[in-house]
């Protein structure tokens, strides 16, 4: 099986949220934060990529702040002592709006994007080998911390091609959208796989979940599966797969 050498998600991990990056980071690796600043408690949240579980040692701080018009503050702490920061006087994050953040590790620093769209790059200060848990602080709300390994892609084929996945809200009894509920469309163009979200609203009888994507050349075989989180609801859903090769 293609993915059987992932790390398997965190859901709904309870901020602070401390978790163990199983192998430590690796150039390749991608971990996917989702989840969602808040309003209140605070005008900061930061996802720390760090060695151990005390904060001594955090080879990446991500700390996006609601402040001064928004912006977001990179650093690195070695030995308990912060470093230059480095800022980027934009704001990517909207409080109250989902959001999905994403770092790439790579052999001299982190790409992160934030909801698609490249937004920073943070080269590496410390040997990234050396970060083996990832912490989450602060005013936000997390839906999911996933990991994607390096390497389970071959090196010419893109992940997913520009696809879309969206929920389509109907209301219950219903086998028709609603108009008056507008569908929630993920904004990505690609995901990576394992591919793992929160369905707003929740499952119900009536409501479809599309998933449409490119099924690439070298798969032996593809799928999706709904998980219901901790819900006894009768349900249904309905899965579309767009079967043309890539
Ligand atoms: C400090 C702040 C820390 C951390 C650091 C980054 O002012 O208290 O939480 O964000 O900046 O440079």
């Amino acid at each position: 099986m293609a993915f059987s050498g992932a790390q398997p998600p965190y859901l709904n991990p309870i901020v602070p949220f401390t978790g163990t990056i199983q192998g430590g980071l690796q150039d390749g690796l991608q971990i996917t934060v989702s989840g969602t600043a808040f309003y209140s408690g605070g005008t900061r949240f930061a996802v720390n990529f760090q060695t151990g579980r005390s904060d001594n040692d955090i080879a990446f701080h991500f700390n996006p702040r609601f402040e001064e018009g928004g912006y977001v503050v990179c650093n690195t702490k070695q030995k308990g002592s912060w470093g230059p920061e480095e800022r980027k006087m934009q704001m990517p994050f909207q409080r109250g709006s989902p959001f999905e953040l994403r770092f790439l590790v790579q052999s001299s620093e982190f790409k992160v994007t934030v909801n698609g769209n490249l937004f920073v790059q943070y080269e590496h200060r410390v040997p990234f080998h050396h970060v083996n848990t990832i912490s989450v602080t602060g005013a936000v709300q997390l839906s999911y911390v996933s990991f994607q390994s390096p390497g389970i892609w071959p090196a010419t084929a893109a992940p997913m091609t520009q696809r879309f996945v969206h929920t389509v809200q109907s209301t219950p009894g219903q086998m028709f959208p609603n108009p008056m509920i507008p569908p929630m469309a993920y904004p990505n163009p690609a995901y990576p796989m394992p591919f793992f979200t929160s369905i707003p609203g929740g499952l119900y009888p009536s409501k479809s979940i599309i998933v449409s994507g490119t099924i690439l050349p070298c798969a032996q075989r593809c799928g999706s599966c709904v998980k219901a989180m901790a819900s006894g609801w009768p349900w249904m859903v309905s899965t579309f797969l767009n079967t043309t090769t890539a």
